[in-house]
């Protein structure tokens, strides 16, 4: 069976900052707070007339670039996302086009934040079974548009922004060496939309209650992730029968500073192992770890044959850990 690795990344964040102070103008907030419980300055917000695929297609581009392989080459294209463009057809459609790829499949991954590990672990087997040898992975999301901007425990941690990796074969032992993947249903209350999908179809009704836009249960979605980030990290290095000490760098989901610095220090991992971004994009769900990556790949922090590990929770709940040498 083939291995899969990562050939190229890239990212792509929408021009216009949105600051704490600017926050404080919108509702009952500070600067003060936000940073001292989330460690967040400043997010992206995408313009009006941006949406998902936008951003994803320009992150899949610069991925593409920086793999050396054009779009006419990929055998599948995968997007993360709990924004998409529309709930049909995919987001993934919409880069296919847009990128000019072959009639190649096309898909969405929904498992929120975890969207993007989740798709990891997908493209790994498109090519351990020999059905791709090329694969373009997106996380994208215009989490402004779902946001109650008059919901101060929600609008200040989120943000807009894309991230693609390429995907590509390789020997075994090399790229991703072991993925965790989980969920769990019953915690499906801690963070949600609830409107717009089947079981509260959009109403008037529903736009009047506001339930179009994110819901969060924050304080005790905060104390799962920690449990859920610190497990499956675990788990992941258990597979590949590394540990801690292993890891060169640690990309976590780019939830909260405060939530990271507790993982890290249960994993008794050195913050110098530590990839953090999230103080100038806020929460990015399923595009966080991409975008997160791509920076530490195009700032030097890593190197050939390094051990990368990207940890994720999200909505569901669901969870994933990757394991990858570089
Ligand atoms: N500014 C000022 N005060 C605020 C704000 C704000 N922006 N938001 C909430 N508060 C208030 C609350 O109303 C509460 O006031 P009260 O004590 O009078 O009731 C007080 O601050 C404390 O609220 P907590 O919720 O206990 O604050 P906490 O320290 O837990 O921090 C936070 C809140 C930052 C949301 C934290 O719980 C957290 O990060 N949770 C996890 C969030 C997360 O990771 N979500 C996943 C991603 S979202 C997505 O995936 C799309």
């Amino acid at each position: 069976m083939r291995s899969a690795r990562i050939l190229g990344t890239g990212s792509c964040l929408p021009e216009r900052g949105l600051t704490n102070a600017e926050l404080e103008q919108m509702v009952d907030t500070t600067d003060e707070w936000i940073r001292e419980r989330t460690g967040i300055r400043e997010r992206r917000i995408a313009d009006e007339g941006t949406a998902s695929s936008d951003l994803g297609t320009v992150a899949g581009q610069r991925a593409l670039d920086a793999a050396g392989i054009k779009a006419s080459e990929l055998d599948a294209i995968i997007v993360a996302t709990i924004t998409p463009d529309r709930l049909f057809p995919s987001t993934a459609c919409y880069i296919q086009a847009s990128l000019g790829a072959g009639e190649i499949p096309a898909f969405d991954v929904s498992a929120a934040c975890s969207g993007f590990v989740y798709g990891l672990e997908i493209a790994r087997g498109l090519i351990a079974t020999g059905d791709a040898r090329r694969i373009l992975l997106v996380g994208s999301e215009c989490l402004s548009k779902i946001t109650d901007w008059n919901d101060r425990s929600t609008c200040v941690l989120l943000g807009d922004g894309a991230g693609a990796v390429v995907i590509g074969d390789t020997d075994p032992g090399q790229g991703i060496l072991s993925i965790a993947v989980g969920a769990d249903g019953n915690a499906e209350h801690l963070l949600k939309l609830p409107a717009g999908g089947s079981r509260i179809p959009a109403t008037h009704e529903s736009i009047d209650q506001g339930l179009h836009t994110i819901q969060m249960q924050g304080a005790e979605l905060y104390k799962v992730a920690v449990r859920m980030l610190v497990d499956c990290a675990e788990k992941a290095l258990a597979g590949c029968g590394m540990g801690v000490d292993d890891v060169d760098l640690f990309i976590p989901h780019q939830a909260n500073a405060r939530i990271i610095e507790a993982v890290v220090k249960r994993l008794s991992l050195p913050m110098n192992k530590v990839f953090m971004n999230l103080e100038f994009y806020g929460n990015t769900s399923a595009a966080s770890v991409a975008i997160a990556l791509d920076e530490a790949v195009r700032k030097g922090r890593v190197h050939d044959d390094d051990i990368i590990v990207l940890d994720v929770f999200g909505g569901g709940a669901t969870w994933a850990c990757a394991v990858l040498r570089w």
